[in-house]
């Protein structure tokens, strides 16, 4: 198949995630069909996708004629025979290996033969969900951040059997939506990005834990430090201009001294025993009561709304 061929798309899953890669595709023009296992929880994506635009509209992301292409262009259907004629399918379903790879082997009696299989799997491996599929050269791992509708990147992650052809097929897919995408040249656990935020994360709560900073200071020095530089200079990047060097002598003392467990730490068990799960439950590492917990999404959409105007801009 080549790009040109490329019209249908199929979402499997219209929760969170589904609901964010079919506005992206239905948004650009391409023919869209969403699954699931019952009305209602397509009712709700339909919702779902209606707030996103908003957002959008109201930012000056997206125009009116967008807006109206995005309704038109999708279908939804509880129907998975719907997506015999998919030139793509986008499984976005429950995190549950033994549910993907049974999913996957009835979408394989469905559709053609060179239909490409896409996997939205947060961390699973991508040579695990494949295993009941037959043809395994199309089948690859398209990892969307969420919200699918702002976050640039997608992470295409090549299983053992993935072939060239169709890396460089979603290549051109993942352009054409306007999104970021970079290569996983094998199947390993967290892909790039969740390698890169929970090296970070574990970090920053052993210097909580061993009481180095507050969680408010931690936060802080990510955001106005190196997180400042991330947006335009990457940790690579940065250790160039910094010089490998320099790079090398810190790290030959500061190595030793960074966390480096195994399990998650104590500190974030005892919060989660008291139910304090962040935002969810109004408290975390930070207090969210008397309405701080939409303020505080609210705050994180506009920054990322700036932060993609920026990058629009570029
Ligand atoms: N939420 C995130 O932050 C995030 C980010 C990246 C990747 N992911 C991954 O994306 C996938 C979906 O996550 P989500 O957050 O959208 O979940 P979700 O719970 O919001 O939505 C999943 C949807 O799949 C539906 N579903 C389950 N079995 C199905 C089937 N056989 N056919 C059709 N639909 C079915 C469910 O009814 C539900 O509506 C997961 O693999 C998840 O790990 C999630």
């Amino acid at each position: 198949m080549k790009f040109a061929d490329i019209k249908v798309i199929a979402i499997s899953g219209a929760g969170t995630m589904g609901s964010g890669i079919a506005q992206i595709f239905a948004k650009k023009g391409y023919q869209v069909i969403v699954s699931d296992i019952k009305e209602e929880f397509l009712d709700k994506s339909k919702n779902l996708i209606k707030v996103f635009n908003s957002s959008l509209l109201e930012e000056g992301l997206m125009t009116k004629e967008e807006e109206e292409k995005v309704y038109e262009n999708i279908k939804f259907t509880t129907n998975v025979q719907d997506f015999k004629d998919a030139d793509i399918v986008i499984e976005a379903i429950v995190e549950k290996l033994d549910i993907k790879q049974n999913y996957w082997k009835e979408i394989e009696a469905i559709t053609r033969p060179d239909t490409i299989f896409a996997t939205n799997t947060s961390g699973l491996s991508v040579n695990d969900i494949s295993a009941k599929v037959e043809k395994k050269d199309r089948f690859i791992g398209t990892h969307f951040w969420n919200p699918a509708h702002i976050i640039p990147l997608v992470e295409l992650i090549r299983a053992d059997a993935t072939s060239d052809e169709i890396v460089d097929l979603l290549k051109e897919v993942m352009d054409d939506i306007d999104k970021v995408s970079v290569v996983v040249l094998k199947d390993a656990y967290g892909f790039i990005g969740n390698r890169l935020q929970f090296a970070a994360f574990r970090e920053a709560v052993n210097i909580v834990e061993r009481g180095i900073a507050t969680p408010e200071d931690v936060d802080k020095a990510m955001k106005y430090g190196p997180g400042f530089r991330y947006p335009l200079i990457g940790p690579l990047e940065t250790a160039d201009l910094g010089g490998l060097d320099t790079f090398y002598n810190i790290s030959s003392y500061l190595f030793e001294d960074l966390a480096d467990t195994k399990t998650p730490q104590e500190i974030l068990q005892k919060l989660i025993d008291k139910d304090e799960l962040g935002v969810k439950t109004k408290k975390g590492f930070y207090d969210y009561s008397d309405g701080k917990d939409e303020e505080a999404i609210k705050n994180r959409d506009k920054m990322l709304f700036e932060m993609l105007k920026y990058i629009y801009k570029k």
